[in-house]
């Protein structure tokens, strides 16, 4: 089948690429840019996304993915249309749906053959499919029959690729039985079971899908503080927790917070929908000022040390992204954390393995970015502080680094040194929700 997918972002780029390694169909790739088209055409991506470069190039080799910008020109030779744009936040949280609309009006100003499935991959409001149906509705120039479809993404940045080939399921939301049919059968290779449902189901799956891992995550962070509290370590309580099947193990890790375009967007867009319809939604609200707790929290934790001299203080800084293995800094609290550290007049040092630029709007002068991050550890320093729970700072042996700093001192907002990791011995190690380990 011929599948056309309007927007190169994560998602739209992701589905394009993998559904052209890993089924029989061929995907032409849309986008208004002519620049990311260009260069996408010689298989440079926009992005940061482990394996995704890999899958571009062999599609556009095997001639089963193409990017362009003409698309009155592949509209009509679709069987399955995605819309993947951009839906970002209103100042109010709720989504911007301009992209959305603005694609479907292009459909159906275009759309003359009959059984298309337009499907809605974008993260939308519950109800955004029956719009996208009206606007195509309204353009159509024929009378043709088509359908609207809403069909989720659950990926996660940095294991985008692996997320899509190996899914825990597919959700699709369908009113005519064509557009579940065209589905399936697109989806036919990828191992996994597809859940039909209707179109508000559908969407609403996505919505509670976040916000549950949201709140698991603010839930822990909430107990991290009690442990702090109590002398109990998060860690330990997350482990016997997880365990137990009902619960299990997965986003029960306390730390900075979550950060991210998805997160923090859908949590406020969804109690945001709650607010439209007059359904009070205090979870959520508590989720998300949980979250934004934790960079007060890290910060008073941090500025309680005793440091030599407090009028001027150094911190070598690990991570910029909002999580490791991508070069987003969206919503990152890592970079929260920086701002708010170098607004109290902290000197900052920062190393990200993957992002190699970030101008600070208000700091510039307080925050400098190094690139090698043994360039960054031989800075005598306060502290290391670790913001992002990249895996280069689990290898690294800071033992070295010790005679440069000037108080041999740890810490660690995400949490991921065991106390007894070899790699940090003889540092005063600070963590969240855990008890401090002393220097040895
Ligand atoms: C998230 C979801 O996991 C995907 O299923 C979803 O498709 C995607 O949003 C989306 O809506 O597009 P993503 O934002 O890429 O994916 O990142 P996650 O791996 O979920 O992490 C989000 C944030 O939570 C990160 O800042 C991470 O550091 C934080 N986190 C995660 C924790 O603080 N603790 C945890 O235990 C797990």
């Amino acid at each position: 089948m011929n599948v056309v997918i309007f927007g190169t972002g994560y998602v739209g780029l992701v589905t394009g690429a993998c559904l052209a390694h890993s089924t029989p169909h061929h995907v032409t790739c849309i986008d208004i840019d002519s620049k990311k088209i260009a260069n996408l055409d010689k298989g440079i991506i926009p992005i940061y996304e482990p394996g995704l470069e890999a899958i571009v190039t062999e599609g556009l080799k095997s001639k089963k993915l193409k990017f362009t910008t003409d698309a009155s020109s592949v509209i009509n030779d679709a069987d399955c249309i995605f819309i993947a744009v951009g839906t970002p936040p209103n100042e109010d949280g709720s989504a911007d749906l301009k992209y959305v609309t603005a694609v479907a009006a292009e459909i159906g100003k275009t759309l003359v053959k009959n059984n298309v499935t337009v499907v809605v991959k974008s993260t939308v409001p519950i109800g955004t499919c029956d719009l996208v149906r009206s606007v195509i509705g309204l353009n159509l120039t024929k009378d043709v029959v088509f359908s609207v479809a809403s069909n989720p993404e659950f990926l996660r940045e940095g294991s985008a690729v692996s997320d899509f080939l190996n899914p825990d399921r597919i959700v699709i939301g369908t009113k005519e039985q064509f557009a579940t049919d065209t589905l399936i059968d697109l989806y036919s290779s990828i191992p996994t079971k597809v859940l039909s449902y209707d179109v508000h189901t559908s969407e609403m799956v996505k919505y509670a899908s976040n916000a549950m891992l949201a709140t698991r995550i603010s839930f822990m962070n909430e107990i991290a503080k009690l442990c702090d509290s109590v002398n109990a370590n998060v860690s330990k309580v997350a482990e016997g927790m997880g365990v137990d099947t009902r619960i299990g193990p997965k986003f029960l890790s306390a730390g900075l917070g979550y950060g991210g375009s998805c997160f923090p967007k859908d949590v406020l867009a969804l109690s945001r929908i709650g607010k439209e319809y007059n359904i009070d939604t205090p979870i959520l609200s508590s989720v998300h000022e949980t979250n934004e707790s934790m960079i007060d929290y890290a910060v008073a934790k941090i500025m309680d040390q005793d440091f030599e001299d407090n009028e001027c203080i150094t911190f070598n800084f690990f991570g910029l992204s909002f999580k490791p293995n991508t070069d987003d800094i969206r919503e990152s609290a890592s970079i929260k954390l920086i701002e708010k550290l170098a607004s109290l007049g902290c000197k900052i040092n920062v190393y990200d393995p993957i992002v190699k630029h970030y101008t600070s709007p208000n700091n510039w002068n307080k925050i400098k970015m190094i690139h090698d991050i043994h360039d960054l550890v031989s800075i005598p320093a306060d502290a290391f502080i670790v913001g992002t729970d990249l895996e280069c700072v689990r290898k690294f042996n800071f033992k070295e680094a010790i005679i440069t700093m000037k108080s041999a001192v740890i810490i660690d907002t995400r949490n991921m040194f065991d106390y007894n990791d070899a790699q940090i011995a003889g540092y005063r190690y600070i963590s969240i929700g855990r008890p401090e380990k002393e220097a040895v």
